[in-house]
């Protein structure tokens, strides 16, 4: 298949790449960018893993072609860190043990960044409706639900 320029913004960076059009926009940064802080795993709309911020909304990447985010502004798990420090967000998982073999971290990270950013005051019930999208094998939820919430107070004013 031909493949096709395409520009998009990554992590603040505008860059411009040569895509297959089935190429879907997880393989793209994974890839083609070594964006490897986003995981597969069922590769096909379930679990959340693959979960990245495109114009301000959560996706999962899986279903979405690179083609499709021409234009397009994109967050990976690797802009929540900054100069080695780790988001509030992810500091937060880590002071409540919400990860255990991380695979779906970096899917449930993007997925509770983008709710926060668009609600920072949303409540327990909210986020676990929200992430009941993503599943966790291992860690159970609850700490999860606890990370999010105590990490809420530094969204609104600075939401990164
Ligand atoms: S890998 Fe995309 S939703 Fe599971
Ligand atoms: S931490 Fe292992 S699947 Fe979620």
């Amino acid at each position: 298949m031909k493949e096709r320029p395409i520009t998009l913004t990554v992590n603040g960076r505008r860059l411009t790449a040569t895509v297959e059009p089935r190429l879907t926009l997880a393989g793209f940064v994974r890839r083609q960018l070594g964006l490897t802080g986003t995981h597969l795993g069922c590769e096909h709309g379930v679990c959340g893993a693959c979960t990245l911020i495109v114009d301000g909304a959560a996706v999962r990447s899986c279903l979405m072609f690179a083609v499709q985010a021409d234009g397009a502004e994109v967050t990976t798990v690797e802009a929540l860190a900054s100069d080695q420090e780790l988001s509030p967000l992810q500091r937060a998982f880590r002071k409540h043990h919400a990860l255990q073999c991380g695979f779906c971290t970096s899917g449930i990270l993007m997925t509770m960044h983008a709710l926060l950013k668009a609600e920072p005051q949303a409540s327990a019930e909210r986020i676990r409706e929200v992430l009941s999208g993503n599943l966790c094998r291992c860690t159970g939820y609850i700490p999860i639900v606890e990370a999010v919430l105590e990490a809420a107070a530094s969204y609104g004013s600075e939401s990164r």
